[in-house]
């Protein structure tokens, strides 16, 4: 597997690969790899010739009092688990490769940022769509592979995409969960093990949604919201960041209960937001 810390030398390998005619796919990371992020590699290398992977923490999609400091790192972790998944090349960038002086332009994606975590950490999705434009452009993948845990990024990936012209094709691949349903994400390390019994309370409130709806048990989404706020208020450590009902494609909230509707949390557990979604049909 190729390694490369520069812009230069990943382009340089990629344009080699272009010249022979093989198809490129991109999984952007932030690393400290688990199962769901190794599903979206399997998912690249079933699709094109060759697969890159990026590692980088990117500084500008976290707020001023966020974990970008304490962000888990383990480098030379993830390298073996994407070689092992047969990831042809890494690009690993630190900060002053990817911004060598302070950005003064920046990509902003509208409407669909409004609400969910959009609202709750405002400037994050103008940090991700900046630094998967940058990537992209660096990467010129013809696909790139993007989780559906991350909902509302992924489609505001796919609506810059759509806007700005990027001749990528961007999959969604599906939600990545442990055993007793707990979406997988890097941040599930800070839990302590009484936290990790309450983190549950996510997916057993999408669950309960689900149940509530096929049941006719609310009347619209307001009720569903309240419902939900109970259920999860019932998990000690908890504390509700917000309950999206809405579209799934406008991301725009719902009064009424019609199909497909997305329903999205976010919640702390202690100190550790969480998120997590469910569209129901
Ligand atoms: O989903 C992530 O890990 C990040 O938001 C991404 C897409 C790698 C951009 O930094």
């Amino acid at each position: 597997m190729i390694v490369k810390k520069t812009k230069n030398n990943i382009r340089k390998v990629i344009s080699e690969w272009k010249k022979r005619g093989l198809s490129v796919g991109f999984v952007p990371t932030m690393g400290f790899f688990h199962q769901g992020h190794l599903s979206l590699m399997k998912e690249s290398l079933k699709r094109t010739d060759k697969t890159v992977v990026s590692i980088f923490v990117n500084p500008t999609q976290f707020g001023p009092n966020e974990d970008f400091n304490t962000y888990p790192r383990d480098i030379e972790r993830d390298l073996a688990l994407a070689e092992s998944t047969g990831v042809h090349a890494v690009f690993v960038p630190d900060v002053q490769e990817m911004y060598p002086s302070p950005s003064k332009t920046w990509v902003e994606v509208e409407g669909l940022t409004k609400h969910l975590c959009g609202r709750s950490r405002p400037g994050h999705f103008r940090g991700v769509a900046t630094v998967v434009t940058k990537l992209f452009n660096i990467i010129q993948p013809d696909v790139a592979v993007f989780g559906e845990k991350d909902f509302q990024q992924l489609q505001v990936i796919r609506q810059m995409v759509r806007d700005l012209d990027f001749p990528i094709k961007i999959v969604g691949a599906p939600i990545f969960r442990e055993k007793d349903g707990l979406a997988m994400s890097s941040r599930n390390t800070y839990l302590s093990d009484d936290e990790r019994k309450s983190s549950l309370c996510l997916f057993n409130a999408l669950k309960r949604a689900r149940e509530l709806i096929s049941k006719n048990e609310v009347k619209d989404a307001a009720e569903l919201v309240s419902a939900l706020e109970d259920f999860i208020g019932k998990y000690p450590f908890t504390r509700i960041d917000y309950i999206f009902v809405g579209d799934p494609e406008t991301l725009e909230p719902a009064t009424h209960i019609k199909r497909p509707l997305l329903v999205a949390l976010a919640v702390y557990v202690g100190k550790t937001r969480l998120i997590d979604n469910m569209v129901i049909h």
